[in-house]
């Protein structure tokens, strides 16, 4: 059990994480930092601390507008920004406008790390996802053991969902990886795909896959439009803790994660989705898949939509 894990943005993932965290008892304690309302993460936590007796876990859930509660933790996960909602005047900010409100968002929370919890492993779900963990890595220059991007393992989910849908089987049967960037370029990797160890062209034909593998890459914008307000957080809130049980327990479990490439897959110097083994150091390992020509491609070019990203964040430095 470690002492402490950190959540830095309370809103509708980072609740689900304080309550998930405080009822899977992974840490002895959490802490919860959010700069919204009269004090949003203090409320959050009260709710959730008063009813850990009807749960039984005696973890301390702490929540706070500074980030001295991150203090002393041990893994931190990122959940903060802002969605694109209406200004107040009615105008709607310009993707690049909400990409620098963002990005100054993470220097901030790169700060609050750096000075309550320099050693933490950081896991960040915030989007946009690659240019928020690119942007964290020049703040805080960790080693690549301890700056992750969770994506992969929520593309992934929603790929086996729908393809345990298709199949008709369970979702435990089915195994999938979606690499590369966490966006319209993601990669599914057919090739991995098994049902109960079979390939999964046995269960599901090729146009059927063809039709989940471009479904999985829009499966975010799905969740946003059927909710009108929001996005969807409790799937993405299970994909973070997929990671931190696997660095909490030692697992050496291996998920498609987003971390830093240094000559993996002939990439150097960007954070791309790939498959990583995930263990209490943090990252240990990074796995280089086989896939096809096809695949290959759609990897290249969503590495270059990664790289994109990074010359928009570096111009917006
Ligand atoms: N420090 C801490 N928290 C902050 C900061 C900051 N500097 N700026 C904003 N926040 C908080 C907001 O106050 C809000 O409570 O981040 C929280 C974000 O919560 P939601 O808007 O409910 O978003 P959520 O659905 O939780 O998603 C969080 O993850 O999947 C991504 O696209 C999603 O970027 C979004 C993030």
């Amino acid at each position: 059990m470690l002492n402490k894990i950190g959540l830095i943005g309370g809103g509708n993932i980072g609740g689900v994480l304080a309550q998930e965290l405080t009822r899977r008892r992974l840490s002895k304690s959490v802490g919860l930092m959010d700069i919204k309302g009269p004090d949003l993460a203090k409320g959050k936590c009260l709710d959730i601390a008063e009813g850990t007796p009807l749960i039984g876990s005696d973890i301390e859930c702490e929540g706070s507008k500074g980030y001295e509660v991150l203090a002393g933790a041990e893994i931190v996960i990122n959940t903060a920004g802002v969605p694109r909602t209406k200004r107040p005047d009615g105008s709607i900010p310009t993707r690049e406008e909400l990409l620098a409100t963002n990005l100054k968002i993470t220097d901030q929370v790169a700060d609050g790390i750096r000075q309550n919890c320099p050693d933490a492993i950081v896991i960040s779900v915030a989007n946009p996802l690659d240019a928020i963990v690119y942007r964290l890595y020049q703040n805080l220059q960790p080693p690549k053991s301890r700056l992750l991007g969770m994506a992969g393992a929520l593309d992934s989910s929603r790929y086996r969902y729908f393809v345990a849908k298709a199949a008709g089987v369970s979702v435990e049967n089915v195994e999938a990886m979606v690499l590369g960037g966490h966006g319209d370029t993601m990669v599914p990797i057919r090739s991995c795909c098994r049902i109960a160890g079979m390939p999964v062209e046995k269960f599901v034909g090729a146009e059927e896959l063809q039709a989940i593998e471009s479904r999985t890459r829009k499966a975010g914008g799905e969740v946003v439009g059927l909710l009108g307000v929001g996005s969807a957080f409790v799937s993405p809130a299970l994909s973070a803790l997929e990671m931190v049980e696997a660095i909490v327990f030692d697992k050496k479990k291996i998920i498609p994660c987003c971390v830093l490439l240094e000559g993996e897959y002939g990439v150097d110097g960007l954070f791309v989705g790939v498959p990583a083994l995930l263990g209490s150091a943090g990252v240990e390992k990074i796995l280089e898949v086989e896939m096809t020509d096809v695949e290959q491609e759609g990897f290249n070019r969503s590495v270059a939509a990664v790289q994109s990203t990074v010359d928009e964040v570096s111009a917006l430095s």
